[in-house]
C-alpha cells in the first residue's frame, strides 16, 4: 500500500483533519459542489469567484483545495508561495478538456482583433493566453465594462457565452465547449416538475443550455443562486445546477423545499458533477497529512496566467460575495 492510501484505522477523519488543519496552518476552501461532509469542514464555502478571493488573500501556510483542478490550479497562480494540495488530482472539468490550448491558440491567432475574455474552468495554459477571465458571477460586471465595439472571443463555455450575449446583445465568438454536468438537465422533465410545482420558481446557472435558461425565473452563479433560495418569498425552488448546493440551501432554510432539476430520466444522478465527486474526507485527510498531491506551475507560465487573473480581480470589484448575473 503506498504512503497515499494509507489511512490508520481507527481514526476519527474529522478531528484528524482538525488536528492537520491547525499543525499545517492550512485553509480549507471548499466549492458548492462538494459532499456535504467536505462543505460542513471547510473553513470558507464559495462559489469560484469568491474562492479565488479568499486565496489571494489567505495568510495561511497550505490551502486544502476542496474543488476541482482549474480551482487549485487559480490558488497557486495567485498565492505562489503556499503549499496547494488538492485532495484528487483527477477532479478536472468538461469545460477545461474542451479548450486545448494548442487550439485556442490557433483560435486567437485567427482573430488579431478580437480580445480573449475566458471563462475561468480553463487550464494555466488558456488563461495565459487570454486577456480577462470571468466566472459566472463576475462575467456581467467585467463585460459591461468592455466597450461595445471591441471584438471578443468568448470560451470554453458557449452557454454562459451565449447567455451573455443574448442578454447583452453582444455577438462575441464562442468555444464550443459545454458542461457536462449542466447540459444534462432534460426541458420535458423540468416541465414535468413544474407542472407538479406551478408555484416555484427555477433557479439556473448561465452553463445551462437555453432550453432549460428559458423557463429560469433566475439565472446567476452558484452563490447567486444561493442568495436567491435565501430570498425568494414562496416555500419551495427548483434548482438546476449541481445538486450538492442544496446542502447549504437546506442549512440556510430548513423549513423550504428545493428540488433538484431532473436529468434526462427524471431520476438520475446525471446533474451529479463527477469530478468534484472524486474529493472525498479520506482523500482531504491524506493531502493534510502528506502535503500531496501538490499543484505545481512553471513560473513564467503561472505569471502570465496571473495577469488575466489580476485583470478579473481588478474589474470584478465590487461583484465579490454577490454572486450575481441578475434575472433574466
Ligand atoms: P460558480 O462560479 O458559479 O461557482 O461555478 C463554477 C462551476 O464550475 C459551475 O459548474
Ligand atoms: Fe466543470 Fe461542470 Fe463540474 Fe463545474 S459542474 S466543475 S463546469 S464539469
Amino acid at each position: 500500500m503506498t504512503k497515499q492510501t494509507a489511512i490508520p484505522t481507527g481514526i476519527d477523519l474529522r478531528e484528524e483533519i482538525d488536528r492537520l488543519r491547525k499543525e499545517r496552518n492550512a485553509v480549507i476552501l471548499a466549492h458548492y459542489y462538494q459532499k456535504p461532509e467536505l462543505q460542513d469542514l471547510a473553513d470558507f464555502v464559495g462559489d469560484s469567484l469568491e474562492l479565488s478571493k479568499k486565496a489571494a488573500e489567505t495568510d495561511a501556510d497550505v490551502i486544502a483545495f476542496c474543488g476541482v483542478k482549474f480551482m487549485a490550479d487559480t490558488a497557486k497562480i495567485l498565492s505562489p508561495e503556499k503549499i496547494v494540495v488538492l485532495p484528487d488530482m483527477d477532479a478536472g472539468c468538461s469545460l477545461e478538456d474542451s479548450c486545448p490550448p494548442d487550439k485556442f491558440r490557433a483560435f486567437r491567432e485567427r482573430h488579431p482583433d478580437h480580445i480573449a475574455l475566458t471563462y475561468i474552468n480553463c487550464s494555466t495554459e488558456v488563461k495565459a493566453l487570454s486577456d480577462v477571465i470571468v466566472t459566472s458571477s463576475s462575467a456581467e460586471t467585467i463585460l459591461s465594462q468592455i466597450p461595445a465595439d471591441q471584438k471578443i472571443i468568448f470560451g470554453p463555455d458557449r452557454h454562459l457565452g451565449g447567455y451573455l450575449n443574448r442578454k447583452f446583445n453582444r455577438e462575441m465568438l464562442l468555444w464550443p465547449g459545454v458542461c457536462i454536468v449542466h447540459e444534462a438537465f432534460s426541458e420535458r422533465e423540468l416541465l414535468k416538475l413544474k407542472a407538479e410545482h406551478p408555484e416555484a420558481p427555477i433557479a439556473a446557472h448561465p452553463e445551462c443550455p437555453p432550453h432549460i435558461i428559458d423557463h429560469a425565473d433566475y439565472v446567476g452563479s452558484t452563490s447567486g443562486i444561493l442568495n436567491f433560495a435565501k430570498t425568494f418569498p414562496g416555500d419551495t425552488l427548483i434548482v438546476a445546477t449541481e445538486p450538492h448546493i442544496i446542502h447549504q440551501m437546506e442549512k440556510a432554510l430548513p423549513e423550504k423545499n428545493f428540488i433538484g432539476a431532473p436529468g434526462a430520466d427524471g431520476n438520475c444522478n446525471c446533474n451529479i458533477c463527477p469530478y468534484m465527486a472524486l474529493n472525498n474526507l479520506e482523500k482531504l485527510y491524506l493531502c493534510l497529512r502528506d502535503l500531496e498531491p501538490r499543484i505545481e506551475i512553471e513560473e513564467n507560465l503561472r505569471v502570465a496566467a496571473k495577469k488575466s487573473l489580476d485583470k478579473m480581480l481588478e474589474l470584478a470589484a465590487g461583484t465579490i460575495g454577490k454572486g450575481d448575473l441578475g434575472r433574466v
